[in-house]
């Protein structure tokens, strides 16, 4: 199977459109134009967009390599980094309430210079206050970030509500409404999405999780379920191995791995690049965030580099399960 995504995946390079059945979730994949590196940082939107996509259970597709307003960019004025990922060619930004920076993530889609509908954009809604409604806090969002809708509106973490079966109701509300084109949930268990299940047909999306090797094992049956359910598994902290643990006991292969791949795709490859390859090879779209422009570009090459091997993939897989750490929601997601 992964073989045959890897053929796939050089056959998009060629920028055919081609879909393909992978573990066990749709992925659709395209390339509309070609990278040159001089193109790269250009103002000119169109010049580099790579856009790799998953199509979700709703039937909308989703770009996969996606830049996120939070971690270093939280409370920040993110107006420039985000401007400066767009520009560069992502296409997909990751917002939250919780980052308390939707204004300047507003302001910086605005400068982007890119037209609304070329962008899909994510927030995640916080519990709402006494009061208050789903809706009513979503509207507010969009109006802090000059919005007429988001693409994905995500419930951030099942903890914190009142009743969460009722506040997946009125994020479908939100839908309704045209406030938003999918829904979703973030950092849910089996047993959350066991609650939503028994409740409403109308099952979430993505359900964006904490996810990198390190919690390979721990989250093995969560997204075992996510699959099941067709439900996209997207990550985030994918990079922890080398921004998080030191001494872990990947810091020797991924450069080993990243020798390789280099020395098969012809350029360098460094090892934030084989973590993202180790997600893609699992189909999963992935969340990452920089200041940095060289960075920026860095990730978006993903795209373009050849598939790990199966060895590769398993070595990696099989090393990261010897060790747990997790970063965020540690109070309820414990294996
Ligand atoms: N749903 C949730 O609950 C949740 C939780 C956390 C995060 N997220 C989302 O996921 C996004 C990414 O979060 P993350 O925690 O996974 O951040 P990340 O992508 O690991 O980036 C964190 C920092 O690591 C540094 N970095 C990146 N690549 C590196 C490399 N190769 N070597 C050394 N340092 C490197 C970057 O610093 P420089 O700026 O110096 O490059 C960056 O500021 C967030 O922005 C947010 O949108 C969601």
């Amino acid at each position: 199977m992964t073989r045959k995504y890897s053929n796939i995946f050089k056959s998009i390079i060629g920028g055919v459109r081609v879909r393909v059945r992978h573990r066990p979730q749709l992925v659709t994949l395209t390339r509309r134009e070609t990278h040159t590196s001089t193109t790269m940082f250009s103002a000119n939107h169109s010049a580099y967009t790579p856009s790799p996509t998953v199509v979700l259970n709703d039937g909308t597709s989703m770009p996969t390599l996606i830049y996120g307003s939070g971690t270093a960019l939280r409370d920040k004025d993110a107006s420039h980094a985000i401007s400066s990922a767009i520009q560069v060619g992502y296409r997909h930004i990751d917002c939250a309430q919780m980052y308390k920076n939707e204004q300047s993530v507003g302001r910086g889609i605005s400068l982007s210079g890119v037209p609304r509908d070329e962008l899909y954009i994510t927030t995640k809604i916080l519990p709402v206050p006494e009061g208050s409604s789903v809706v009513a806090t979503l509207r507010d969002s969009l109006a802090k970030m000059g919005l007429g809708y988001v693409d994905m509106c995500l419930i951030h973490e099942p903890v914190g509500h009142r009743d969460l079966v009722r506040t997946w109701r009125e994020v479908m509300g939100c839908k309704e409404a045209g406030l938003c084109r999918s829904i979703g949930v973030s950092n849910f268990r089996v047993e959350d999405l066991e609650l939503l299940k028994s409740n409403y047909t109308d099952l979430p999306t993505v359900n964006q999780i904490e996810y990198n090797p390190y919690l390979y094992e721990a989250n093995k049956r969560l997204l075992e379920y996510l699959a099941e359910c067709n439900i996209v598994t997207v990550s985030y902290c994918g990079l922890a191995p080398i921004t998080r643990v030191s001494n872990g006991p990947l810091d020797t292969v991924l450069p080993q791995i990243a020798q390789r791949v280099s020395e098969s795709a012809g350029e360098t490859v460094t090892p934030g690049q084989v973590l993202q390859l180790w997600l893609r090879r699992q189909g999963l779209p992935y969340v990452s965030t920089t200041w940095k422009p060289e960075r920026l570009k860095e990730y978006l090459r993903v795209a373009t580099l050849p598939d790990l091997t199966d060895e590769e993939e398993r070595l990696i897989s099989e090393r990261g399960s010897t060790v747990h750490h997790r970063f965020f929601v540690r109070s309820y997601t414990k294996p």
